[in-house]
């Protein structure tokens, strides 16, 4: 395992990239509505990914067709826009785009409801949302990425979700995936890395409202859950500083000072 660990001008480039990521996904969250088609919402991204001068991250990542995830219901991750899949009053959909900005990559992800969505699936939301904040309060130097993936895993049980075993954070930076890996629970067995300040983490509680276990579509990217059970994912890319932690791809939406910009 090689942690590559970040300067302070290299962190303040990722919030760059990071705040521009935050935009943009901002941007398609307030134009999600029933009938458009995940193809509208790349779409959509590729115009602002143009406007901000930056490159997205996932467009050929090995081999990845398209420069955003759109992932809707039983879809657990990488689901391929298409111009056939139309969104209805009810779903709900994960949006996962990276940009590569002043040569560093950002990876962040929403979770939005289509048009009223059920309190159900509203809990089933908010509970990723609770798992990835929990983690952003705890992250400092000296702490454990067991205990990241226990707080990850515990918030999510707790709301009655299972955090998928097979799809994880990460490192990221320099790389759109770097080590370590973060795991969404707790596995015993795993290389358990003491995090220090200047790492760089993609934090995604990914999981389902029934089992965990999933599979890959004939596409060969978008990956489903076996039992058709509900899936979500939220993400953020954030760095480990002196004394916490700071989300490098905040979204406008959740801090005041960033709607002047
Ligand atoms: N956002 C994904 C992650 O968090 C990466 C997408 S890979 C791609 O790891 F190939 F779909 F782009
Ligand atoms: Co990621």
């Amino acid at each position: 395992m090689r942690i590559l660990i970040k300067t302070k001008q290299e962190i303040e480039d990722m919030k760059e990239g990071g705040q521009i990521l935050g935009l943009i996904l901002d941007e398609l969250r307030a134009h999600i509505v029933p009938g458009m088609t995940t193809k509208d919402i790349e779409e959509r991204a590729d115009k602002l990914f143009q406007r901000f001068h930056v490159k997205p991250s996932f467009l050929g990542y090995k081999g990845y067709p398209s420069s955003i995830c759109v992932s809707v219901n039983d879809e657990v991750v990488h689901g391929i826009p298409s111009a056939n899949k139309f969104l209805k009053e009810g779903d709900i959909v994960s949006v996962d785009a990276g940009v590569f900005h002043k040569n560093l990559h950002t990876d962040s992800a929403i979770a939005v409801g289509v048009g009223k969505i059920s309190s159900e699936m509203k809990k089933f939301l908010t509970a990723g949302e609770e798992a990835l904040y929990k983690v952003i309060s705890i992250i400092r130097p000296g702490i454990k990425l067991s205990e990241v993936s226990e707080v990850i895993e515990s918030t999510l049980k707790q709301n009655g979700c299972s955090p998928v075993h097979d799809l994880t954070g990460h490192g990221v930076g320099r790389f759109l995936h770097e080590d370590p890996m973060v795991l969404n629970y707790v596995d015993p067995h795993a290389e358990n890395v003491t995090l220090k300040e200047g790492m760089t983490l993609a934090i995604e509680p990914i999981y389902t409202n029934g089992s965990n276990k999933i599979k890959v579509k004939s596409d060969r990217w978008t990956i489903v859950t076996r039992d058709g059970s509900m899936s979500s994912q939220v993400e953020h890319t954030l760095a480990v500083m002196a004394n916490g932690c700071e989300i490098i791809t905040k979204r406008p939406e959740m801090d005041p000072i960033y709607y002047k910009i």
